[in-house]
């Protein structure tokens, strides 16, 4: 038995069998092989008469190891381990702490008992990687809690409190015990008292779904989970197994799972899950200290300065906000409460702690004195070097020494903006989304003068405020700006040449995206794009195509959502926007006076250029080490940009795709606008050499 892995011991009469593989105790090949050796072991111990299953660290199994997907699978495969403690013909408590996920609530399935500890949390979260649960999950889950309950959880992959696990009847007991194996122990001893047996799951029938219900959960799955292929195929191999025996359940079951292992879906799924905990690894900050950041100063109170703060405050930091006068403050402080009310409403902060949050540990102020004693300082006043500068001239003789001075700008020059103070090394771009007391993405803008133990401070501050930090350098809109202007522009010359918003939104919908790039024009407002066109026009070149119908639509006041009227009409018949069957005629008149002949386009076309100019911006960032890694430029747009988790990102989709073929496609588009459309060249190259983005990383641990 792999000792160190899963340990078999014995308390008089009760076997203890504990798996110590940490971070997660994720059932690698060799936790398999531990636990059917334990299995064997119990069998075979005539001083046993029972066992707890339990773990070591910070939670019960918290699924299979993801890292083996993909490979060829390792004996002993995980639904013959778990049928192997089922079969036990003594009993098996699984005591359970944690996060009990995947594969780990199916090992507790295959017990013959459950007993949890007080803050667990149980889910299968298959569908989440692309997967549905492939060791008795669909079987013994069902036969549990009912079917309807089991398709509920099983197609969202939602996680349970164990207060609900123990209303649905998935555990047996709610401890009161802080350490899992005493309360297994104490359980078992119990349970042996009593004189009782192994109660097994896959000895009850199959619940039998009711057909109307099901279409109309079939209906609500597929509008939930649009474009995605697991949860569909999860329900679906739920529904056909009920009415079969638990062996062929089990392997109904095995066909579905193989199947999905195999899809791409899968693998940009567990690409994203990887890439999103490797974005905080970073090689140069190995043993360097983060500043300690308790007191956080804030400056603007406006829509990002609000939500940073309510992001903030509910991570447990002291917030000190200053606005330029005491109405706006006082406005802020309003806009605050309102977001930790939302809080309430979903159920992330209670009523109470909302009271004593904004009693206790806000204070919004109009004197930039209130900064003198915080630790951390992000600027979010208005987005104008000019303006910024000035903010943090006023930092530099405020704040004390060692401070650390963010800025929130979305596009201007950190190095800039740290000229205007003379502590430069302490400036960093901190860059949030919006809303940011919702979006979990943070860019940390390094800038040329920002040093090591500034990063770490902005990484730790990222995980203590639950964000995902992803390190970017300067350059114009940083990562996900600068391509977000980039495959804006491809959108917009489409339009220029013949396609509708609407059907450049359709297009990017049916690609996976929430929203097309006009619909998010009108929710942001057109008055942000236009300033910034206006502001570029005197250095703009020549040769770049300007989106005409853009500035005529917002010199018409038509500035989006907040008018009623954008590239959409709201109104009382349509809240969530309509076409303006006015706008074809519109688009026509300013194409003639462009002297352009409109051309039709169709989805997949729009689809290629609009992914094309995406792909090659991120490979640009790349080549110049903006982005130290392809996976964490997917990540930015994963996170920021609502791009599809299932197709794992751009730079992952591109790989997929074959990104010969798209550097092939830009190079045809280049003959018409050569200016526009220059092929990256770490994508020629790449294309060329048959490699992927991952050589190209500057990081080792990419490869
Ligand atoms: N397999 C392999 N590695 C895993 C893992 C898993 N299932 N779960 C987590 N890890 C690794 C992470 O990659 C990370 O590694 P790193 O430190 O080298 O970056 C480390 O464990 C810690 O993970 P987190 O940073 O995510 O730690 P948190 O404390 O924030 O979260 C967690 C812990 C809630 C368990 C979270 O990691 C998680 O949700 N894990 C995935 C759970 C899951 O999806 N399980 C189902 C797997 S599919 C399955 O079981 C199929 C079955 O039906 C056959
Ligand atoms: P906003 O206009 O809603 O708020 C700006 C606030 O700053 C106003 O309340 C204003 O009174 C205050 N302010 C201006 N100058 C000040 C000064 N000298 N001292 C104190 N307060 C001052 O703007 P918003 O949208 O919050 O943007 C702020 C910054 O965040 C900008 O740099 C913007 O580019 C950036 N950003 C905005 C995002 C968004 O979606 N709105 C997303 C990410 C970044």
């Amino acid at each position: 038995m792999p000792e160190h892995l899963v340990a078999y011991h014995r308390e008089g009469e009760i076997a203890l069998i504990e798996i110590d593989n940490p971070p997660v105790n994720a059932l690698s090949a060799a936790v398999r092989q531990g636990l059917a050796e334990a299995m064997v072991r119990l069998a075979a111990d005539p001083e046993a008469r029972a066992a707890v299953l339990f773990c070591a660290g910070r939670t019960f199994v918290a699924g299979a190891d993801v890292s083996e997907f993909g490979k060829p699978p390792v004996a002993p495969i995980l639904p013959d381990v778990i049928t192997g403690i089922e079969a036990s013909l003594k009993p098996v408590i699984a005591a359970l702490h944690g996060t009990v996920l995947g594969g780990g609530l199916e090992v507790a399935l295959g017990a013959h008992y459950r007993v949890a500890l007080p803050g667990t949390r149980l889910g299968l979260p298959e569908v989440t990687l692309g997967l549905l649960p492939g060791a008795g999950g669909t079987q013994r889950l069902p036969r549990a809690i009912g079917f309807e309950a089991a398709a509920e959880l099983i197609t969202s992959g939602r996680q349970i409190d164990a207060e609900e696990a123990e209303r649905l009847g998935l555990i047996d007991v709610l401890a009161d015990e802080t350490d899992p194996r005493a309360a297994g122990l104490t359980f078992t001893r119990g349970l042996l008292a009593d004189g009782c047996g192994p109660h097994r799951l896959s000895e009850r029938a199959s619940p039998a779904p009711q057909p109307d219900r099901v279409a109309g959960f079939r209906a609500e799955v597929e509008r939930k989970t649009r474009g995605q292929v697991a949860p569909l195929r999860a329900l679906d191999t739920l529904v056909e197994s009920m009415g079969m025996s638990f062996a062929e359940g089990m392997a109904h079951e095995r066909r579905a799972f193989r199947d999905l292992m195999q899809t791409p879906q899968r693998a940009a799924l567990v690409h994203a899950f990887f890439a999103e905990r490797r974005a905080a690894r970073q090689e140069d900050l190995a043993g360097v200290s983060a500043c300690q950041v308790d007191r956080i100063g804030i400056v603007g109170g406006g829509t990002m300065g609000q939500g940073i703060a309510a992001a903030a405050l509910i991570a447990g930091l002291q917030v000190t906000l200053v606005e330029r006068d005491d109405a706006s403050a006082d406005r802020a402080m309003a806009g605050i409460g309102k977001m930790l009310d939302g809080a309430v409403k979903r159920g992330k902060l209670n009523a109470d702690t909302r009271l004593q949050l904004l009693a206790q540990r806000l204070q919004a102020a109009a004197d930039y004195d209130a900064l003198s004693n915080v630790d951390l300082v992000i600027e979010a006043a208005f987005e104008d070097l000019a303006v910024k500068q000035e903010v943090f001239r006023t930092l530099d003789r405020v704040c004390r020494p060692g401070t650390v001075l963010a800025t929130n700008t979305s596009y201007l020059d950190v190095n800039l903006i740290a000229d205007a103070t003379g502590r430069p090394q302490d400036v960093i771009g901190l860059h949030f989304f919006s809303p940011a007391n919702v979006m979990r993405l943070l860019e940390i803008i390094v800038a040329d003068r920002t040093p090591p133990e500034v990063t770490a401070t902005a990484f730790a501050l990222a995980k203590r405020m639950g964000k995902i930090g992803v390190r970017s350098g300067v350059c114009d809109g940083f990562i996900g700006n600068r391509m977000l202007s980039t495959y804006r522009a491809a959108a917009d010359h489409l339009v220029l040449d013949g396609a509708t918003p609407y059907q450049v939104d359709a297009a990017v919908r049916a690609f996976g995206f929430a929203m097309g790039p006009y619909q998010v024009g009108d929710l942001a407002g057109l008055d942000i794009g236009y300033a910034t066109r206006q502001r570029k026009a005197a250095t703009r070149d020549p040769r770049e195509r300007v989106p005409v119908f853009a500035d005529r639509l917002a010199e018409a006041g038509r500035l989006g959502r907040k008018t009623g009227r954008g590239y959409y009409i709201y109104d009382d018949a349509a809240p969530q926007g309509r076409p303006d069957p006015e706008m074809e005629a519109v688009l026509n008149g300013i194409r003639r006076d462009l002297g352009i002949t409109p051309r039709s386009f169709t989805e997949a076309e729009i689809q290629d250029r609009y992914m094309a100019a995406m792909v090659n911006e991120g490979a640009k960032i790349l080549d110049e080490g903006i982005a130290a890694r392809a996976s964490d430029i997917d990540v930015v747009l994963l996170h920021g940009y609502g791009f599809p988790r299932w197709k794992g990102g751009p730079m992952h989709w591109a790989e997929a795709e074959g990104l010969d073929r798209i550097a092939a496609r830009i190079q045809s588009l280049a003959e018409d606008d050569p200016y526009f459309w220059q092929l990256s060249p770490l994508l020629a190259r790449l294309a060329a050499e048959g490699d992927g983005f991952a050589d190209a990383s500057k990081q080792k641990e990419l490869t």
